[in-house]
């Protein structure tokens, strides 16, 4: 393959020499396209050296060429890393400024940007909406990884490192643009109709507050993706997720119903089960909500003990949908998130529950202590609905999306 390494100019710069030597080393012809600020922090030879090919970063070398089209148009894929805020802006707005923006506008091949920068630079709004714009456009944007930064501070913002860089550009480019991991081999799912509901609901104690728990809907996503990537019609229940997050699956086509509270996600989930051959209820959804919902924000009053907030239970939407099988044959796939206390472990309680719920397979995985819930992997235990191991899986979201969808294609053809 043709890769085009795009590298601008951050500190973890000097891990894009990992990445195309990893890149050259599985046999793919890489040619480095720098920034001008890139190479303040690694010198062109060492790129060159590496790669066997000439290394410029502006227009105005080698032009007769035309290499800023006929770059991109040869590339059968891009990959830049690192992606600092500043080209991510760029990128987003279309500018050709150098000889990498200029590839970009040329290139008709999947790209994969790789960002890496501060936290707060990551976090800030306009970096957010440069990689929402380009996801939207088919861009395959990858969330950084947490960790230490260039000096004392950490959070999200590290460059992934480079075998992930690497895997996950050669998966993109062998398949689905877009997507956010591992394309499926086959399309065993094709044909079939598929409802994920992700997210976590939210219930409302008043028009400013709300009940609510946190769920990231990663996993929920990584499920829904999967799908679409194994071929199946996928509609995506969303609770309460930003529109960045669901954009890759809406430009993959998967149909996306953006919802609110446990009752809104119940109606959403029941309409798109009604023609669905199968369910997976991945969203944290509130056991709870307010019994009364004032139409006007509670006010304190200095001195006055606040009023209780009277709960009333919700409907379990897994457990009615066990129950009704809106559609014959339909396979029910839930959650447990368990943490284990001292009446069961994990497995024990997810046990039970898949006994209580009735669904066909259940994910049992043990959320607290940083496991679980906003991590980039997860480890869960299959369950039948007797309580039965089928399956286990552990890796990335991804992955354990992967593994529980082979559990339910083997359910759906009746292995
Ligand atoms: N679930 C649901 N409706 C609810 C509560 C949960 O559909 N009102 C679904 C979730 O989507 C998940 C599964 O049930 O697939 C288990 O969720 P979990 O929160 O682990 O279970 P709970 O029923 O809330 O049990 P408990 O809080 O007692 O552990």
């Amino acid at each position: 393959m043709r890769i085009l390494l795009g590298v601008s100019g951050g500190i973890a710069a000097y891990k894009a020499v990992l990445l195309l030597r990893l890149l050259r080393e599985q046999g793919h012809a890489v040619r480095v396209v720098p920034t001008a600020s890139a190479l303040r922090f690694v010198g062109a030879p060492t790129f060159e050296a590496l790669s066997g090919e000439p290394v410029t970063s502006e227009v105005f070398d080698d032009v007769e060429h035309v290499q800023h089209v006929a770059l991109g148009q040869g590339a059968d894929l891009v990959v830049v890393a690192p992606a600092t805020a500043d080209l991510l802006s760029r990128a987003a707005t279309g500018r050709a400024d150098d000889l990498l923006t200029s590839t970009l506008l040329a290139a008709r091949c999947p790209v994969v940007m790789a960002p890496a920068m501060h936290t707060e630079m990551w976090q800030h709004p306009a970096t957010q909406a440069n990689v929402a714009t380009l996801r939207e456009r088919g861009v395959h944007v990858m969330d950084p990884a947490s960790g230490r930064l260039t000096g004392t501070d950490t959070g999200p913002g590290r460059l992934p490192e480079p075998e992930e860089i690497a895997r996950v550009a050669l998966e993109v480019a062998a398949g689905s643009a877009g997507s956010t991991a591992t394309p499926a081999a086959v399309a065993d799912l094709a044909g079939r109709r598929v409802v994920v509901s992700a997210g976590g609901t939210r219930e409302a104690i008043d028009p400013v507050r709300f009940i609510g728990n946190r769920s990231s809907g990663k996993q929920g996503l990584a499920l829904a993706q999967a799908a679409r990537d194994r071929g199946a019609d996928v509609v995506l229940v969303a609770a309460n997720l930003e529109r960045a997050a669901t954009a890759p699956l809406r430009a993959a086509g998967a149909e996306v119903v953006d919802v609110e509270s446990t009752a809104q996600l119940r109606d959403a989930v029941r309409a798109a089960a009604a023609d669905a051959d199968v369910v997976v209820m991945a969203a944290a959804v509130a056991d709870f909500r307010p019994a009364r919902t004032p139409g006007a924000k509670i006010k304190k009053v200095p001195g006055q003990a606040p009023a209780p907030v009277e709960l009333v239970e919700n409907p379990d939407v897994l457990a009615e949908l066990a129950r009704d099988r809106l559609r014959p044959g339909q396979v029910v796939v839930g959650f447990a998130a368990e943490t284990g206390d001292e009446t069961g472990s994990v497995l024990e309680h997810g046990r039970a529950k898949a006994r209580r719920k009735g669904a066909d397979l259940l994910a049992v995985n043990a959320v607290g202590a940083g496991r679980g819930f906003g991590a980039d992997t997860n480890e869960v235990t299959v369950v039948d609905a007797a309580g039965d191991v089928v399956a286990g899986a552990r890796g990335t979201k991804r992955e354990v999306a992967d593994a529980l969808w082979d559990a339910v294609t083997k359910v759906l053809s009746g292995i």
